[in-house]
């Protein structure tokens, strides 16, 4: 939302390159995007009018240090956030920032990004001066928001910046595997340094779909869905909150395919050392969800296809049945929050026991017809919300945060403009970037008034 993408010394990121390369839709770039950069007040204040409690937002680690290193710190973009921070605050509104929402300065690209060693250290310095800068009034802290986007879209099928598809899914298990390390230091250096007198809280935001067996009478599609689930958000989840380490599904199965498929090499898992596993164990004071979809899925794809389907021997599709929304990837099935909240609670949150932040849940609609008329995301919220009220209530899970993506249109990275995530339209064809209220954003404030209350009686009429 920011747009303002070279204003006062900030660094280039891989997604302003990925813009100017011409990569995403229709040459869209996020050069000026909602022009957030120089509209705090405007932004504050339709914040308030929502009734909101939280905004969580993302700092560009490029505004912050434009090279990706301390020495290039911009006041500038410092007082950009301090702003930002300060006006929510006098609004009584909570500000829940994340430190890598994908924008990875270019500089740092150029040395090879998440690929390479260096990045852990650099990472936790970007997180050690923004504790030091924003915590005395920044309480609750993403490290990375869905991570698994960067690993897989990012160095997997290069479908996002910064656009590299390296040797079929190789280097991104290397990828993740160096997002797990700068996640830990960061909270390391939180813990150590910051809790005390800061007291808030730092932790990840993963992103999972929920997978359901294509048939749940077949042990091949129950395995099948155990192994989806174990790629997507047990890659990140199973080191951070059960035992530092990758799960067990995970190593035998890529072991299994490196066996099989001698010479095409479909992937490599990297290892920890005992001191890195005690590093990274336990390192989240809440479990962080992003959860927009799901899938059925059923065994196997088989032989030696490289990308996630063929190295977990699984194949994903979905119901006819399920509601579609404009983008390709997203179908709405409320009930899937509700088992994944379930299956979180009793996998990940036995011994580590922390609440659990849904971190984003939305939908996009297509750029057409009444902007400002969007039925189908005031259903597709309400049943989401629902359903977590219901994991609250009837499954005794300690969610405790609810946050929809997002608060205004935005650049969808791929999709650029095209897909409208927002409770706020916006016209990107007029210079000023207006924003109006949807018919959703009445909606949802409506569910703030009521704390979610309202849910439950529109769920009797339309549903039960
Ligand atoms: C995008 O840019 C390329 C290269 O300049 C050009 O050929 C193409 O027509 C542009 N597409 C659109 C939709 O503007
Ligand atoms: C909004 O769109 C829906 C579905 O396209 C339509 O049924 C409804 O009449 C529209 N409502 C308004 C107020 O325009």
């Amino acid at each position: 939302v920011e747009g303002a993408w070279a204003a006062d010394g900030k660094g280039e990121t891989i997604w302003d390159r990925f813009g100017h390369e011409n990569q995403a839709f229709n040459n869209h770039t996020v050069d000026t995007a909602c022009d957030s950069y120089r509209k705090v007040d405007v932004d504050v204040y339709l914040l308030r009018g929502l009734g909101v409690n939280t905004y969580q937002f993302s700092i560009s680690w490029a505004r912050v240090f434009p090279s990706g290193y301390r020495a290039s710190m911009s006041n500038e973009g410092v007082l950009y956030y301090n702003n930002l921070i300060n006006a929510l605050v006098e609004s009584g509104i909570r500000p829940v920032a994340t430190l890598y929402h994908w924008d990875l300065p270019q500089a740092m690209q150029d040395e090879g990004g998440w690929t390479k060693d260096f990045i852990v250290e650099a990472f936790k310095d970007y997180a050690d001066f923004c504790f030091s800068q924003f915590g005395d009034r920044v309480k609750d802290w993403n490290t990375f928001s869905s991570p698994w986007v960067v690993s897989h879209a990012g160095y997997g099928t290069g479908e996002h910046a910064p656009g590299l598809i390296l040797l079929h899914f190789v280097l991104l298990f290397q990828v993740t595997h160096n997002i797990l390390k700068s996640h830990a230091e960061a909270w390391h250096v939180y813990n150590d340094k910051y809790r005390g007198p800061q007291g808030g809280k730092v932790g990840i935001a993963l992103n999972s779909d929920w997978a359901q067996p294509g048939d749940p009478m077949k042990p091949e599609d129950v395995a099948a869905a155990e192994r989806y689930l174990e790629f997507m958000l047990g890659w990140f989840a199973h080191p951070i909150f059960i035992d530092g380490d990758y799960s067990q599904v995970l190593k035998t199965q890529i072991e299994k395919k490196k066996t099989d498929c001698t010479g095409s090499v479909p992937a490599v898992l990297p290892t920890f050392t005992a001191e890195e596993k005690a590093r990274i164990k336990g390192t989240s004071d809440f479990f962080g969800l992003n959860h927009y979809t799901s899938r059925l899925v059923s065994s196997s794809v088989g032989g030696c296809v490289p990308g996630p389907q063929g190295v977990g021997d699984f194949r994903a599709y979905v119901d006819p049945s399920w509601p579609t929304t404009a983008s390709d990837w997203i179908v709405s099935l409320p009930s899937g929050l509700r088992s994944l909240l379930a299956y979180i609670k009793n996998k990940y949150l036995t011994t580590h026991n922390v609440p659990i932040y849904i971190t984003g849940n939305g939908m996009p609609t297509e750029y057409s017809g009444d902007p400002l008329n969007d039925t189908s995301r005031i259903d597709y919220l309400s049943g989401y919300i629902n359903e977590a009220l219901k994991a609250i209530t009837d499954d005794g899970v300690d969610v405790q945060r609810f946050t929809v993506q997002s608060f205004m249109d935005g650049f969808e990275g791929k999709q650029g403009y095209s897909e409208r995530f927002g409770l706020l339209h916006v016209n990107f064809e007029d210079s000023s970037r207006p924003r109006s209220p949807k018919q959703s954003a009445y909606f949802y404030a409506q569910i703030i008034e009521q704390n979610a209350h309202i849910i439950t009686i529109i769920r009797k009429v339309h549903i039960t």
